[in-house]
């Protein structure tokens, strides 16, 4: 039997780049002609929105959203350095990065053997990186982190589950990516943010949040008036409550310490047609929050995939399964959690921690 530790964290590419940058998305989407004028002009913005905005679009709030997120990644840290974890399972999107035409698979497990990556030279794509520098100034050609894997764990897992009835797919090797898609690297690039080294194997569990946009629209932004053929949706909210059950009953039985990290900011502004795209919709993530806050997971049952869409909170489907999975643990309300809100930097982030929880609790 063993214990589980719950984490809630953003992998927000932009935080890999300058402060200059950092707005970058809502610049980009103030040039969009198919977006209305009047919502384009700060005089008809919310009040936390033209205070972000300012006078430097953005730049000075950026280096305050900055330290909100690196003190949430602190905190997460230093929680997991705490628990001492045997592995970090990581449930994150695929955003057309390993997944592409040729499978789609609703969520799978990634049974890597430790892997090299190069996060800058690989990054290009994923998480809009680019010919910028990042924050930390390391080289693209040179930089490269060895990140420890177990697959005798991770395909455990995958026998567990499709005991318990989850049909999960798994992979040996990267498909399309090379290295790890954004979610998984940029959580584990921000977890050491000051660079002291993670050491910890890593389990990646990626899930298609992205679902009717995920090929159509390579899951990113786009214009207002590009509309295009839609793919099939993602895996139900619900579903993937159970799916955490499973693997937090899986953990508890097992004689590994696993830390469970459900990576990914909340509503999206660029994905959110009800805000014209400019800012997410807070009042649909204050709802979702204050409801895990009290560790109202029915609350998050019933959420449905087509509501998820309308605020552009595709990516909090990662979030279910963490939701799922402590409640089986018996530990659905967590310890610590911040909300950390902006409308001119894409995303609202939620950070938390759970547990750990202990193996008596474990409704196995
Ligand atoms: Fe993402």
């Amino acid at each position: 039997m063993a214990e589980v530790l719950g984490i809630g964290l953003t992998h927000y590419p932009p935080l890999s780049g300058s402060d200059e940058d950092m707005a970058g998305l809502l610049r980009k989407a103030l040039k969009d002609p198919a977006i209305p004028e009047d919502e384009k002009k700060p005089e008809n913005w919310p009040h936390i929105m033209r205070s972000e905005w300012g006078t430097d679009e953005g730049r000075m709030a950026a280096a305050t959203h900055r330290k909100h997120l690196v003190a949430g990644f602190d905190r997460a840290r230093q929680a997991i350095d705490d628990f001492k974890p045997d592995i970090v399972l990581v449930w994150g999107d695929d955003q057309y990065e390993n997944f592409r035409e040729d499978i789609i698979p609703a969520y799978s497990v990634l049974a890597y053997d430790d892997i090299e990556v190069r996060p800058w030279a690989q990054a290009d794509h994923s998480s809009d990186m680019k010919g910028r520098s990042n924050v930390w100034n390391e080289p693209a050609e040179t930089t490269s982190i060895k990140i420890r894997a177990r697959r005798d764990i991770a395909k455990a897992l995958v026998e567990s589950l499709l005991s318990q009835h989850i049909d999960v797919a798994y992979a040996y090797e990267p498909l399309h990516h090379p290295g790890l898609a954004h979610a998984f690297l940029n959580s584990i690039l921000y977890l050491d943010y000051h660079r002291t080294g993670f050491d910890y194997p890593v389990l990646c569990f990626p899930i298609n949040c992205y679902g009717r946009k995920v090929v159509s629209y390579e899951g990113f932004a786009s214009p207002l008036g590009d509309v295009r053929e839609l793919d099939p949706p993602g895996p139900q909210p619900g579903r993937l409550i159970e799916v955490g059950a499973a693997v937090a009953r899986f953990f508890a039985e097992s004689p590994w310490r696993v830390a469970l990290v459900a990576s990914s900011s909340w509503s999206h502004a660029f994905l959110c047609d009800k805000t014209w795209r400019l800012r997410p919709d807070t009042p649909a993530d204050r709802h979702l929050y204050e409801c895990l806050q009290k560790g109202d997971i029915d609350a998050w049952r019933s959420v449905t995939s087509d509501e998820l869409e309308e605020s552009g909170q595709q990516e909090l489907l990662n979030w279910f399964p963490l939701l799922g999975a402590m409640e089986a643990v018996g530990c659905p309300v967590p310890n610590w959690s911040q909300f950390v809100e902006t409308a001119v930097f894409n995303s609202n982030k939620v950070f938390a921690t759970y547990g750990p929880a202990a193996p008596a609790s474990a409704d196995a």
